[in-house]
């Protein structure tokens, strides 16, 4: 195992100031393997060997904040009309809640069996360990055909040691096949990708865009299936007018929007592509760098791997290359926030209110005709807000990138207004103002979402099947329910 090396390359690139490890004092010695095949998903095997990286990994449970994004912003649920996200939609929270959040999400549902889904196998992807675990035993295709449900007692332990790690080695690894295809596809050739770049690509196995591809496929005794494979839209190039062409090229739609009737366009969380526009990228900057600093305890020196926010943590982690005060570097994220936020802010209003009035076009008796191009731009505008905001930090991660997409977003989301008002005019409705959407219940009312429903079925769903998953893991050796002891249960409707 190199793991030595680790804390020399993440400190490579060093502006200036003091490096807060001495790479020399190092405890850590070279371990055995975890295993000698199949993928160790059980977080609290690998604890036995390195208990500084899993002690600092369990501390993900700190951050276990649920921020109700569409309380917040409310256009978003009528953004997402007709989808999941205009369900339930959080910020994200520590990886110790990965597995958590997608059983309690209202957009994975409420199923009573493995196969009434609804969601697919796929939206366990980037959860869990057990999911490179479950595809070596079954296969790539396999894994991905059929509902979620069908892997409730397999999929056991959030995000850890395995998403990221070599079971056999130890070594930073890809688990997953989706992002080395991805990767091929893009240009890069595997075989030279650096430890450095290695740094930042176990991340964008999971913070990166992509979609369910329909795959047919004839299973070993011959019977027809049909896979949904997760796929990395990176053909053409990472940036959001590459991603857009591929999608136009194959007419892909991941939902057709319920009030405007767009073909809609989820942009999910690029945020290694974006990030990848960057300055710190360009300078050879990883995510490891920012967000698994090095740390010291008891004199010996480790990866911390409390995966965080690095402000939390400003010492170790901007102040390792930069010079500045902590207050300084405060106030330069929080400015580069509020820019962010107020064209986002415009972006969103003015996409909300394209929906709502195109809705308000057909209701008077629009054409298809004359509303195609409308909905297109509709479509164009919400993917590159989606794009640039849906990883979260892009504003700081690539501020630039990011101003750029919403300003692109407001002129298509205007462009389909103007339009509108074209429209609505010939059917004798100028002056139409699209109606109230400032609070969550507002918006989801117009959106159709039967909230109080959803809650319900979740609830009992929880009750139920989950509480036989767990068990079932338990018993399969999977699942130690200890990992789990002390665990908050929140989500966006707990009391
Ligand atoms: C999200 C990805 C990720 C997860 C999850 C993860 N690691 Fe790591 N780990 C890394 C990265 C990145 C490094 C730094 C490697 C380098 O620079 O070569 C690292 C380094 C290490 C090292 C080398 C020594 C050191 O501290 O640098 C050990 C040992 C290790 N991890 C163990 C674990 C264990 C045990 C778990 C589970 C509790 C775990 N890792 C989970 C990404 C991860
Ligand atoms: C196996 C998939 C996976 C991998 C690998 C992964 N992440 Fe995540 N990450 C997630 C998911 C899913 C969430 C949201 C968890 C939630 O909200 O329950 C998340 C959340 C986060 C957060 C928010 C944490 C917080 O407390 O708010 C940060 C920061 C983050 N990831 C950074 C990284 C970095 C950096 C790497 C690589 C070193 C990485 N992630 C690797 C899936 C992954
Ligand atoms: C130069 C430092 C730096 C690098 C490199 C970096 N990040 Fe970040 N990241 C940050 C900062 C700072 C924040 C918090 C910004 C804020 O919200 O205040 C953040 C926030 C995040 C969040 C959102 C956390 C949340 O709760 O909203 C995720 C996810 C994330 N980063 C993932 C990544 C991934 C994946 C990479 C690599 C592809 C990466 N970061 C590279 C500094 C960095
Ligand atoms: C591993 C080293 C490294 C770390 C860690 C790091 N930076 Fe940087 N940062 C750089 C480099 C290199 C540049 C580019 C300098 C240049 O080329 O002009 C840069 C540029 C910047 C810039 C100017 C460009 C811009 O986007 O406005 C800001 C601001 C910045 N960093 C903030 C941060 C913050 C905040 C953190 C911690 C979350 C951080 N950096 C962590 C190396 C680092």
């Amino acid at each position: 195992m190199q793991f030595h090396k680790a804390l020399l390359l993440g400190s490579a690139v060093i502006l200036s100031g003091s490096l807060l490890v001495v790479p020399g004092s190092r405890a850590e010695e070279e371990k055995t393997m975890i295993r000698k095949e199949g993928v160790e998903s059980r977080n609290e095997k690998w604890a036995e060997q390195f208990p500084l990286q899993y002690n600092s990994w369990k501390e993900t449970r700190n951050s276990e904040r649920i921020d109700d994004m569409l309380e917040k912003k409310p256009q978003l649920a009528i953004l997402w009309a007709g989808y999941g996200f205009a369900k339930d939609y959080n910020a994200p929270r520590g990886h110790y809640y990965a597995l958590q959040d997608n059983i309690n999400t209202l957009r994975t549902g409420a199923p009573t069996g493995p196969v009434n889904g609804p969601m697919p196998t796929a939206c366990w992807s980037c959860k869990s360990p057990d999911v490179p675990r479950m595809m070596e035993k079954e296969g790539e295709l396999e894994f991905f055909t059929g509902k979620w449900a069908k892997y409730g007692h397999e999929i056991s332990n959030s995000i850890g040691c395995a998403d990221c790690h070599d079971s056999q080695t130890g070594d930073i690894a890809i688990s997953r096949p989706f992002l080395e295809r991805g990767l091929e596809a893009s240009g890069v050739k595997l075989d030279e990708i650096s430890r450095n770049d290695m740094r930042s690509l176990v991340c964008a196995q999971c913070h990166s865009e992509y979609y369910f591809k329909k795959t047919d496929w004839v299973d070993r005794d011959g019977n027809r299936k049909v896979a949904k494979v997760v796929t990395f839209p990176w053909d053409n190039g990472l940036t959001a007018e590459n991603m857009e062409e591929y999608y136009d090229a194959l007419q892909f739609k991941d939902w057709t929007h319920k009030i405007s009737r767009a073909p809609m366009l989820k942009a999910q969380h690029p945020g290694y592509e974006i990030y990848k526009t960057g300055i710190h990228a360009r300078r050879d900057v990883s995510c490891a760098d920012c967000h698994m600093p090095g740390r010291v305890d008891n004199g010996q020196v480790f990866t911390d791997h409390t995966i965080q926010n690095p402000l939390d943590n400003i010492e170790n982690t901007c102040l390792s290359c930069h010079d500045q005060s902590e207050e300084e570097f405060r106030i330069v994220v929080e400015q580069k926030l509020q820019r962010k936020e107020q064209l986002m802010q415009i972006a969103m209003d003015n996409l909300a209110k394209a929906h709502l009035e195109a809705g308000k076009a057909w209701e008077l008796g629009a054409t298809e005709e004359e509303m195609a191009d409308i909905l297109q731009d509709i479509r164009h505008g919400q993917w590159r807000w989606d794009y640039s905001i849906a990883s979260h930090a892009s504003f700081f991660h690539a501020p630039e990138e990011t101003l750029r997409l919403l300003a692109l977003a407001n002129e298509t989301a205007q462009t389909a207004r103007i339009k509108l008002v074209k429209v609505l005019a010939r059917y004798g409705d100028a002056a139409y103002i699209a109606p109230d959407f400032s609070s969550k219940e507002k918006a989801q009312a117009l959106a159709g979402v039967p909230l109080a429903k959803l809650v319900a079925e979740k609830k009992q769903f929880k009750a139920t099947l989950v509480k036989e998953w767990e068990k079932q893991a338990v018993k399969n050796g999977i699942l130690n329910m200890d990992s789990r002891k002390g665990m908050s249960d929140r989500s966006s409707y707990s009391d």
